[in-house]
């Protein structure tokens, strides 16, 4: 909250409150600056372009069959020592961005995804790193050839006039982001929970840990970072996260095949947390599965 002060940035929080505000005409998520994402955006652009993707996660839903085994046949493999990010949760997370895309995402794909969050500077820096990673992979995917999925249904909307030029540069590294970045820091942070105190609801979970701890928005007083961690951590409104059933159905194959495989008992070595301060996650932390003696 310090952090958010010292950038002259409001905070809103308590339910209630918070709430009202992500619901509010008078908070706008566009900064100004014509950013083609949809997350900057507000009005009619942004209800369009929400309306595409809409359309893609809905080719998710129900959950697809190949992706639960592929997510299960992952998360069994794991072995007795594992990392719970770079072995758990970013191989599962890149899995579903994959199939958002419907294109297959290799290391340095998923790392130059990770590095993108930069990018969504909460205090209005400039942080070239970031940028460069996300023009890098909109330069990638625009060039890439893609089969049935998002990728191609975002092309679809361009040749039919629903998408302008910039947007369909943009908007595939924007959704790629999107549903990565969160479910990577969620699935992560839902691991230790479980390898801590056994079993929860996946939802009790996310509230619990609300990956993306605020939304930042502008009003006629300047910026204000509203909080989701009081029982809303898909968000509220018009950029309400669309992608929450997805999340929820990844969270419960996921979680429920980690649950299986840590058994009766592990052990959590070298706890390590990413400390930005909207997107909660860990960086690193190694999990020994307790081996029964027979
Ligand atoms: C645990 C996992 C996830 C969490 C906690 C989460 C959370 C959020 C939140 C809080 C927002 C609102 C941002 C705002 O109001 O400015 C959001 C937006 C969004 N999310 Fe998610 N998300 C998750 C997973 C996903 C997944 C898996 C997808 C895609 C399949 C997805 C797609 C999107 C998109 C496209 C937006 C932008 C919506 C808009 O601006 O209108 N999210 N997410």
């Amino acid at each position: 909250m310090d952090e958010f002060e010292r950038h002259g940035i409001g905070v809103v929080s308590g339910r209630d409150a918070c709430a009202r505000a992500l619901r509010s005409l008078e908070l706008t998520s566009d900064p100004g600056g014509g950013s083609p994402s949809l997350l900057l955006r507000d009005g009619e652009e942004h209800t369009r372009v929400r309306s595409v993707l809409r359309e893609i996660i809905a080719g998710l839903e129900p959950f697809p069959d190949t992706l639960r085994t592929s997510i299960e046949a992952l998360v069994a493999g794991l072995g007795t020592s594992f990392d719970l990010v770079r072995d758990f949760a970013r191989p599962v997370a890149g899995l579903v961005t994959s199939a958002v895309l419907g294109l297959p995402l290799d290391d340095v794909f998923l790392d130059h995804l990770e590095a993108t969050t930069a990018n969504l500077d909460v205090f209005g820096g400039v942080d070239r790193a970031g940028q460069a990673s996300a023009f890098r992979l909109a330069v990638q995917l625009s060039r890439t050839p893609a089969g049935p999925g998002g990728l191609t249904a975002l092309r679809e909307a361009h040749a039919a006039g629903r998408l302008d030029e910039d947007e369909l540069t943009f908007t595939p590294v924007v959704l790629a982001h999107a549903a990565y970045e969160n479910s990577l820091n969620f699935l992560a942070c839902a691991g230790l929970e479980l390898a801590g105190s056994g079993p929860r609801s996946v939802r009790e979970l996310v509230t619990a840990i609300c990956p993306a701890r605020y939304v930042l928005r502008f009003g006629p007083d300047g910026p204000v970072a509203i909080s989701l961690a009081d029982g809303l951590p898909f968000g509220l409104g018009r950029h309400a996260c669309p992608g929450s059933g997805v999340a929820l159905a990844e969270g419960e194959i996921a979680l429920g095949a980690l649950a299986a495989h840590l058994g009766s008992g592990c052990e959590v070595r070298d706890v390590r947390w990413k400390t930005h301060p909207v997107f909660h996650g860990l960086v690193s932390a190694r999990v020994v599965v307790s081996v029964q003696a027979s």
